[in-house]
């Protein structure tokens, strides 16, 4: 049996979110995918995944040997003799969730393999301590949308809201540079003195409420709106880049509606939403400047 993680896009509301406010985010329609099969002779539990050049044992000094420990101790699976066989249709450290889909696969592979039912609860508490290891201070939003799929409003105390069926084409341009989360939300901490009361994170947390609400009454042109001012305020928080701003810049020329980076920041991956008769010149655009952006078709319930 195969198991899916899914990889996710932030269109509103990172960082913001570690600090309570509200982010909107969507599952994309790929991530990652595990099986788990025997390691010949009971060797010793593994995780392979080729599309990422990544081949780790379990007791190996490696960020992701140490998610896998962690996800087998909150599971209470022991240390099965299996390899865990994995593809992956997104890039890692890209901004795009890949670590929360890894995590939400891997536990419901090993779930599978026990033949044990993949129970919500389990998953997510097995996801939740692989991220916090890899993030330390995550708020949760990229595991909610690694499980459930869809797309809605996030809120570290209430878990993910789904919307029924807002379906959303987001044009998603992967920058190639790699960044890790912890870094960014660090930096961000700095720059607010971590206080929620900061008036750029109460923005940005304003400006999801705005974005959730044009997104369901489908104006698009102020959801792109949202979208810039966010980035506008992500950039002065520090955890934008100069190809970042350039890649939202050259998508806005070629007539988006709006563009932002997704995610941490730092690198990884900026976002676009666009008329239809655009989305090719963004594209092109970005293929112009050296980034394969992908269009992805979001928000078509879970
Ligand atoms: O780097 P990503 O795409 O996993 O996004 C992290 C989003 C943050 O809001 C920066 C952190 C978090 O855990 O919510």
């Amino acid at each position: 049996m195969t198991a899916v993680g899914l990889g996710k896009i932030i269109l509103l509301g990172e960082h913001a979110v570690v600090y309570g406010y509200p982010a909107l985010a969507a599952a994309l329609d790929r991530g990652v995918t595990i099986a788990a099969v025997p390691t010949p002779a009971g060797g010793s539990l593994r995780i392979d995944i080729p599309a990422w050049d990544l081949r780790v044992l379990a007791t190996d000094d490696h960020p992701v040997s140490r998610a896998l420990l962690a996800i087998c101790d909150e599971l209470g699976v022991g240390r099965p003799a299996v390899t865990l066989v994995g593809d992956a249709q997104i890039p890692h450290s890209a901004g795009l969730g890949s670590s929360a889909a890894l995590a939400v696969a891997v536990a419901r592979a090993l779930l599978a393999y026990q033949k044990r039912p993949a129970s919500p609860k389990e998953v997510l508490a097995a996801a939740n301590a692989s991220e916090a290891l890899m993030h330390g201070r995550a708020s949760g939003v990229d595991v909610a949308l690694a499980m459930a799929g869809g797309i809605g409003v996030f809120r570290k105390t209430t878990g993910l809201q789904p919307f029924p069926s807002v379906p959303l084409r987001v044009l998603v341009g992967p920058s190639g540079a790699a960044r890790t989360t912890s870094a960014m939300v660090d930096k961000v901490a700095d720059a607010t003195h971590a206080s929620a009361d900061d008036k750029r994170l109460r923005e940005l947390g304003g400006l999801t409420d705005i974005g959730a609400a044009a997104l369901v009454a489908k104006d698009l042109p102020a959801l792109g709106a949202a979208m810039n001012r966010a980035h506008e305020i992500l950039a002065g928080l520090g955890v934008s880049t100069e190809q970042l701003d350039s890649l939202c810049e050259a998508a806005r020329v070629s007539g988006a509606h709006g563009a932002k980076l997704t995610g941490a920041g730092g690198g990884g991956a900026v976002i676009a939403i666009a008329p239809r008769d655009r989305e090719q010149a963004v594209l092109t655009e970005w293929k112009n400047a050296g980034v394969t952006g992908f269009v992805a078709t979001v928000g078509g319930g879970a």
